[in-house]
């Protein structure tokens, strides 16, 4: 890039944004299908770098799971209870995963009556269930097709009598490959976990291994990711902590999420809950160099488990931050900014480039300025995956979408400290309607397109190399010329 547009994009007196700027065109020297749309958050792999925002009106467990299962990830809000956190990272960590684990699979005595194992195969709605003794050592395998033919022997019979005992199982820590070749081998449906003891360990079902999903963001285990908002305050109830330890269980990343992280208060919170807990950590938001390079060089984090930066102070749709205390940091401009300290200090780290997103075409621009993964609330707000009901305006389908500073989401009172502490009167976020845009894999469909296109535009094959395009500023008239102009109707 030349240096008159790289000062300018990176000068603190000029806060740049996504319609400010422009990629320009590079030599493609490769196929449309070689480009790679995959990231990485610390040790995580995505093989699309969008995730969706930690906001009560956009990332619930539905939406954390279609995230992970499309390759992305969604962030699960905190503008709710511990126990409520703790339910949705617990559906989102059991989903599709191909193991069920030990603890959770149907189990039943050898002198249990059949009545019995019909009754919790129809009422589980299985079709087999594992024969175990108290020891929790398995013993047989009770199906659908061993119940018998007559009445008076599903009364009065016993599962032993009727069960497979030659059961064919896999070691604890197989791998996906072999569970399907043991599965086409035998012909069978299921596929107990067993270890050297006999102990059962968990189950695999052939329905779980089937790969429909083959871009879903996993954890070496094969559980979908999660990844969950949390304030920086460490909690003060005995009970609270306990619950967060338990939480701690079942998520691979924190979002620690407040409007602004440079604060002495949050960022010595923060210390305390990542020596508390054990999974990985991101940071923000955060809108400066200044700001990076003191949480990156000066705070005293657990180093191995900070892995990102969350960046941009404004920008979003329902975002009235700006508006009310004047002060700001537009995605755009953030990233650019947070990338260079990165990569002076800390070029392991991964930066989230976070908000105002309107089209397809700022998702490039984000990963030009220095981004390895976008967040946005709006584009997915409208999906069928968010939380809410569609409701109808003028004849057109839309979904409410609201700022988590907003009124309306902060009279819930979990979320006050996502601001600043104390602060009561003042409203940063809106709440309104959004159109109604069908299923997430829709909208991630376009989203997808609009970054390979304008990666093949660029010349550049990969996300690092999407970081070395060149970035322009564009004049006011060379903005309303890039957007449709001069005709009749109406956009
Ligand atoms: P959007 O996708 O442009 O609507 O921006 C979403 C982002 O705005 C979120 O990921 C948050 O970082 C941020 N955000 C959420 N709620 C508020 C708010 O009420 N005020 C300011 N920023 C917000």
């Amino acid at each position: 890039m030349s240096d008159y547009y790289r000062k300018k994009i990176h000068s603190d007196d000029l806060i740049a944004t996504f319609d400010d700027v422009l990629i320009l065109p590079g030599f493609t020297n490769f196929s449309p299908i070689d480009v790679d749309l995959s990231s990485t958050l610390g040790k995580y792999h995505f093989k699309l770098p969008i995730l969706s925002s930690a906001m009560d009106t956009v990332t619930e467990e539905n939406m954390a799971i279609n995230m992970a299962l499309h390759g992305g990830l969604g962030v699960l809000h905190r503008n709710c209870s511990f126990e409520r956190q703790l339910e949705m990272v617990r559906i989102v960590k059991r989903a599709r995963s191909f193991v069920i684990d030990g603890e959770h699979v149907a189990t039943i005595g050898p002198n249990a009556q059949i009545s019995k194992a019909k009754f919790m195969m129809e009422n589980y709605n299985i079709s087999g269930i594992l024969v175990t003794n108290e020891e929790n050592r398995v013993c047989g395998i009770f199906t659908k097709r061993d119940i018998p033919f007559f009445e008076h022997d599903i009364k009065n019979g016993i599962v032993k009598d009727y069960m497979t005992k030659d059961v064919i199982s896999i070691k604890p820590g197989g791998t996906r490959e072999d569970a399907l070749k043991i599965l086409y081998e035998s012909r069978k449906e299921k596929l107990p976990i067993i270890d050297e003891k006999g102990m059962l360990k968990g189950l695999i079902t052939k329905k779980d291994l089937a790969p429909e999903f083959p871009f879903a963001s996993k954890d070496d285990q094969g559980h979908l990711l999660c990844g969950l908002a949390l304030s920086p305050r460490f909690p003060d109830s005995s009970q609270s902590q306990a619950l967060l330890k338990e939480i701690d269980d079942y998520v691979d990343i924190f979002f620690i999420d407040v409007a602004d992280f440079y604060k002495i208060d949050d960022i010595t919170g923060t210390i305390k809950l990542m020596k508390f807990l054990e999974s990985d950590f991101v940071l923000g938001n955060i809108g400066t160099y200044q700001a990076a390079e003191y949480l990156i060089t000066k705070a005293d984090f657990v180093e191995e488990r900070f892995i990102g930066l969350k960046v941009g102070m404004g920008s979003g749709s329902i975002c009235t931050t700006s508006l009310q205390t004047g002060v700001g940091a537009p995605t755009l401009f953030a990233t650019a900014h947070v990338a260079d300290a990165i990569k002076d200090y800390n070029p392991k780290l991964t930066l989230i480039a976070d908000g105002g997103f309107k089209n397809p075409g700022d998702l490039p621009k984000a990963f030009a300025a220095g981004a390895d993964l976008m967040m946005s609330g709006h584009l997915f707000a409208g999906t069928e995956e968010s939380p809410g009901f569609i409701d109808t305006i003028a004849g057109r389908k839309v979904k409410v979408y609201r700022g988590m500073g907003s009124k309306e989401a902060r009279t819930s009172g979990y979320i006050s400290d996502r601001y600043v502490e104390g602060s009561k009167m003042l409203t940063e976020g809106v709440s309104n309607y959004v159109p109604y845009v069908g299923d997430v894999l829709g909208v991630l469909s376009t989203l997808k397109e609009g970054l390979a296109n304008g990666m093949i535009y660029a010349g550049a094959k990969s996300i690092a190399d999407m970081k070395k395009v060149p970035l322009g500023i564009v004049s006011v008239v060379g903005q309303r010329e890039t957007a449709p102009h001069d005709l009749i109707g109406k956009f």
